[in-house]
């Protein structure tokens, strides 16, 4: 077993060494070949919680004026999201979305979102997808660029569908239903 783990390390080092020869820390160009593509569609909710001794979610800084109360222009956030199957907080878990977003809409409320959703249960533990996106949060069904992804979605791409399920605009506590598409 050993052995022929090695042998196979042997070949594809062989091979690679053979088709692209090292000049340092750089190979040659190579022409890309395309694999063909899967798709998988996700369906999960996030619980994004501002309040209590443990929220999920923490304004890491603020703009030192504001010009009226909910004026949140310019606030970073911070959070470590839990992932469920689903609204219920305490249905099962299936991951954490650890990122920040910020509060970039000036005149119409907005967010910006750079956040690494990780799976942790089944085949997707270990796995996770990027949203770096745009977050019209005054629309209830949205969409998200899904830019990228590890593990199993290494170089993914798609998009998700955010529908908020729950919102408490005083304590700022959400739970949002994602529909997601990757395909990588
Ligand atoms: C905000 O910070 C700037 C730069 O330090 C300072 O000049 C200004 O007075 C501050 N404004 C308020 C409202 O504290
Ligand atoms: C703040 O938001 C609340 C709820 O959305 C709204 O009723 C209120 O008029 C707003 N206040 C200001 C000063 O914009
Ligand atoms: C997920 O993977 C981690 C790290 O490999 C492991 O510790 C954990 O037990 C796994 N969880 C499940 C539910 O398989
Ligand atoms: C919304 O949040 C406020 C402040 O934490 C709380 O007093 C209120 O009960 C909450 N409302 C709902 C519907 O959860």
């Amino acid at each position: 077993m050993e052995n022929s783990l090695i042998l196979a390390w042997i070949l594809v080092l062989g091979t690679a060494v053979a088709v692209a020869p090292c000049r340092g820390y750089y190979s040659d160009a190579e022409p890309y070949v395309p694999v063909l593509k899967k798709v998988t569609h996700l369906h999960f909710f996030l619980h994004d919680t501002m309040s209590g001794k443990v929220p999920s979610s923490v304004i890491v800084a603020r703009p030192n004026m504001t010009t009226s109360p909910n004026d949140t222009f310019g606030s970073v956030v911070v959070t470590d999201d839990r992932l469920t199957v689903g609204p219920d907080v305490k249905s099962e878990v299936i991951g954490n979305a650890q990122g920040l977003w910020v509060s970039s809409g000036r005149d119409v409320p907005c967010l910006t979102v750079y956040m690494d959703f990780g799976f942790t249960e089944g085949e997707l533990n270990g796995s996770s997808i990027s949203i770096f996106s745009r977050n019209p949060i005054v629309g209830t069904e949205r969409e998200l660029a899904v830019v990228g992804g590890r593990g199993k979605f290494r170089m993914a791409q798609g998009y998700a569908q955010l529908k908020t399920y729950f919102v408490n605009f005083t304590s700022g506590d959400a739970i949002v239903e994602y529909k997601v598409t990757v395909i990588y």
